[in-house]
């Protein structure tokens, strides 16, 4: 698949197969995450790879409770609806979870471990694995409960957990908009 067909056919995969993805896919992955640029060539990202499904289990229960206790006023009714659902599984029970947090307090941080995620989730999609970054677990991930679960020191910032495992099917294109763009000089 040439980068074209990839990035056009990537797409946020919510169901999976119960296939796990093994250590060397997973170790690729996070090979082409750090060939990303990143700002005066800090490289601020740390990977933490979860295949424990009983942690995943738990993670996505305590990341739901925190988001209906910290900012039940900013999610909409089905938003609430979802997250207080006990059988709504954040990871749409993916087999893995790889979180790329920032270990640098650099303010282009998060901005690097971004470009390191899209690096990763394009990978995965060339090789035929699914992705979805899950920005619901991020608030709670960024705790310090949540960085003791991850093994991360104190200092470390969660910025991009994302999910990943072989599709059941292929999700249907997402439309996008126009691009708002503004053409400035010939
Ligand atoms: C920062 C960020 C946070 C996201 N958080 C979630 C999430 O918590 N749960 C989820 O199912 N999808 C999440 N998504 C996936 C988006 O919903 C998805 O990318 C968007 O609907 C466009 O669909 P596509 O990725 O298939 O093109 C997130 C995406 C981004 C970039």
């Amino acid at each position: 698949m040439d980068l074209k067909q990839a990035i056009d056919t990537r797409r946020a995969v919510r169901e999976f197969t119960d296939q796990p993805v093994d250590e060397k896919t997973l170790r690729e992955l996070i090979d082409a995450a750090i060939q990303a640029p990143s700002a005066v060539n800090q490289q601020p990202w740390s990977f933490c790879v979860v295949r424990d499904q009983a942690l995943l289990a738990r993670i996505s229960r305590d990341a739901k409770a925190h988001m209906l206790r910290t900012s039940p006023a900013a999610l909409s009714h089905h938003f609430q609806e979802l997250l207080s659902n006990p059988q709504f599984d954040i990871f749409y029970h993916a087999p893995a979870l790889v979180v790329i947090s920032a270990v640098a307090d650099s303010p282009w941080a998060l901005q690097d471990c971004s470009l390191a995620a899209e690096n990763l989730m394009l990978t995965a999609r060339a090789a035929g694995l699914g992705t979805c970054w899950i920005g619901f677990a991020q608030a709670w991930l960024g705790t310090p409960e949540g960085k003791a679960a991850l093994n991360l020191p104190p200092a470390y910032v969660p910025v991009a957990p994302i999910i990943v495992g072989h599709p059941k099917s292929a999700p249907p294109p997402v439309p996008r908009k126009a691009p708002d763009m503004r053409w400035i000089g010939a």
